[in-house]
């Protein structure tokens, strides 16, 4: 595995490999690797010439100083997993790197519509500007064919989607399925910060949406949500948000219907960490 840090530096690598015919799988990453993180790289080895893998905690999107400070850094383990996996080139970007000019955030703004407005837009404001700041800059580093992302983080492949077709990347989205624990605890970074009863417990949060799916055609929504946010409170588990939204829009609905593709999504937060997960309900 090549480890590059400059930009100019992996766009010529990157760029002979491309004329050649190469075809180039990206998966962006904030380090801390999981096996969520590795399943999408190896998803991207399975289907490309070349994977690039990249780390870099991006400030931009922290609206919270506090979780920023405390994101897990996990350099050398992460650089041992993505060789052990067979990544190709790890881009190692320094902050100037990514963002050369002096003020990133006055730099772009992305149109984003209610995307940015509703769920992790609604507690997380200006989170989605950051991401889409950080992935815009990195894909026209990388200009990958395919990039990979976790449907963990459902609200934010819908964000990028939009950022890509706003500008133009040529670039094809591949949502990789989410990775959970054995308790059903979807594989997060956030998760090495919740102490062993902490990671029992959030399960609960995976046997909630569970139960919301199976007893959709019995009970109407609202009541189950109301169920579900006292189980969860049980467990000393506070929900931020519990929502069906349509998966195409996001738009939030508040009943079934088996006409419309949906998907329940959830923020909740357990020992000061905050989580999220969803399950379509098709
Ligand atoms: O999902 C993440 O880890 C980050 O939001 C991403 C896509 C790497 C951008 O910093």
């Amino acid at each position: 595995m090549r480890i590059i840090k400059h930009p100019a530096s992996l766009k010529s690598i990157l760029d002979k490999k491309c004329l050649k015919g190469s075809t180039v799988g990206f998966v962006p990453t904030m380090g801390a690797l999981h096996e969520g993180h590795l399943s999408l790289v190896r998803a991207s080895l399975n289907a490309n010439h070349l994977t690039v893998v990249s780390i870099f905690v991006n400030p931009l999107q922290f609206n919270d100083a506090t979780d920023l400070e405390k994101y897990p850094v996990t350099i050398e383990k992460d650089i041992l997993l993505l060789s052990e996996a067979g990544t190709d080139i790890l881009f190692l970007p320094g902050y100037s790197d990514v963002y050369p000019e002096e003020n990133p955030v006055a730099r772009a703004h992305y149109d984003l519509g209610s995307l940015e407005s509703v769920f992790e837009g609604k507690y997380r404001p200006g989170h989605f500007q950051g991401v889409c700041a950080v992935v815009d800059r990195l894909l026209s580093i990388v200009a990958p064919t395919d990039l990979y992302l976790g449907q963990k983080d459902f609200q934010q492949v819908a964000v990028l989607r939009k950022m890509i077709q706003l500008k133009n990347h040529n670039t094809k989205i591949v949502v990789c399925p989410i990775v959970r624990e054995q308790n059903g605890l979807a594989m997060s970074s956030r998760n090495a910060r919740l102490s062993p009863a902490g990671k029992e417990k959030a399960g609960e949060i995976y046997q909630c949406l569970k139960i919301i799916k199976e007893k959709a055609t019995q009970e109407p929504f609202e009541t189950l949500k109301a169920l579900v946010i006292h189980r969860l409170s049980e467990n000393d588990i506070k929900t931020e948000y519990l929502a069906l939204a349509d998966t195409l829009t996001l738009e939030e609905v508040h009943s079934f219907d088996t006409n419309r593709h949906l998907i329940i999504l959830i923020a909740a937060i357990i020992e000061s960490v905050r989580l999220i997960d969803n399950m379509p309900l098709q």
